[in-house]
């Protein structure tokens, strides 16, 4: 995991990637003013925050992982043409999808659940609420229902007529990427460092499948852990008899990326990666990689700080909100069922 590089050159290459990718992604998405607002629906469905809440309390009430999906259901939208509810497209014969994408399939859940909540919404005040920003309030209420911060939800966004199978395999990143790859995919979005790390403790709940570590706990795990502390020594035995190190079957063997709470919202996922039990390899790259200078001290940061993360992921949640697709607002609509564009 760890490359051995010397800081200039580190250095020379971030500032490389930063401009590069600041450029290309400022011509694809307008990522200055969106024109979203707090009270967007407040004439025409004042109801709908207690309408998404109460469905979201239901859920998260019934499994805590519920909450997990939410929030990943919202990140992986945002990541493909900007927030515009594509992710929530099922396949038709004119229509590819982004639900088969690699790092979606057998992997993203959450779907009938915003269903649900799209059907309440339907009842309430039909035709006005789009899927996009269903996913949004939902996954802010998520993060709350298992103690983490509360943020204001701008809205008013509109539902994709289109997805990108493509372009969610190229920009959603994966658990074995480089860190630098994983830093660039989030400046192309217009998402700074601070909000990568911040927001990359959103694993603090959910959990991950054993194809999604295994590498990484017969990689360098031992090499990240404390060696004397027999905890972690337990750790990386409970870990690789979840996850043996071969078989198709084990693969979807899932652990709590939070080996403390894993369905708390809490900053104890930071404090992990200090101890060097990142689950994921992406994950522990943020403490560890030789490259990570910047990442390391805010996980540092955020590991004796709760309320600075919290703020921070708040800010970050909102900045990732509010990544547009100018196309979406244009040619855009308010889908009547999540899964199909209108008719
Ligand atoms: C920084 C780069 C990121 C990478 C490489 C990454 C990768 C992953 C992977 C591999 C999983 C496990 C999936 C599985 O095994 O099925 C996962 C789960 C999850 N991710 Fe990320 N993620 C990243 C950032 C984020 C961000 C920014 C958010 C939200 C703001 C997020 C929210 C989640 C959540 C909540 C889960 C748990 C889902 C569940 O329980 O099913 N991730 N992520």
């Amino acid at each position: 995991m760890a490359i051995d590089s010397s800081p200039s050159l580190v250095y020379g290459l971030l500032l490389l990637l930063l401009s590069a990718f600041f450029a290309l992604s400022q011509s694809l998405y307008d990522t200055g003013d969106p024109p979203l607002t707090l009270d967007y629906y407040a004439k025409t469905c004042p109801n709908v925050l207690q309408v998404v809440r109460k469905e979201m309390e239901c859920a998260v009430l019934s499994d805590p992982r519920n909450a997990a999906f939410a929030v990943r259901l919202h990140f992986h939208d945002c990541f493909v043409q900007g927030c515009d509810g594509s992710i929530l497209l099922d396949d038709t014969i004119t229509l590819q999808g982004e639900k088969k994408a690699s790092t979606n399939i057998h992997s993203l859940k959450g779907f009938r659940m915003m269903d649900r909540i799209k059907n309440s919404l339907e009842s309430e005040c039909p035709g006005i609420v789009s899927c996009a920003d269903i996913l949004t309030i939902a996954a802010r209420d998520a993060v709350i229902l298992v103690g983490g911060p509360y943020w204001e939800v701008p809205l008013g966004r509109k539902d994709s007529t289109t997805a990108s199978y493509e372009l969610a395999n190229q920009n959603i990143p994966s658990a074995n990427e480089g860190l630098l790859s994983i830093i660039s995919k989030f400046l192309y979005q217009g998402l700074s460092v601070t909000d990568m790390v911040a927001l990359s403790g959103a694993h603090t709940i959910g959990m991950a499948r054993c194809k999604n570590f295994r590498e990484r706990i017969y990689g360098d795990f031992e090499a990240t852990l404390d060696a004397n502390n027999p905890i972690s020594k337990m750790y990386i035995e409970k870990l690789r008899s979840i996850c043996p190190p071969i078989g198709k079957d084990a693969e979807k063997n899932i652990t709590g990326m939070d080996n403390v709470t894993p369905e708390v919202f809490d900053n104890s996922y930071f404090q992990m990666l200090m101890r060097g039990e990142g689950v994921l390899n992406s994950d522990q790259e943020l403490y560890s990689s030789l490259l990570g200078m910047e990442t390391r001290a805010l996980v540092k940061k955020y590991a004796v700080d709760p309320l600075a993360f919290f703020q921070q992921f708040s800010d970050s949640m909102v900045k990732l909100g509010n990544i547009t697709n100018s196309d979406s607002f244009l040619s855009g609509e308010v889908r009547k069922n999540c899964r199909f564009i209108n008719t």
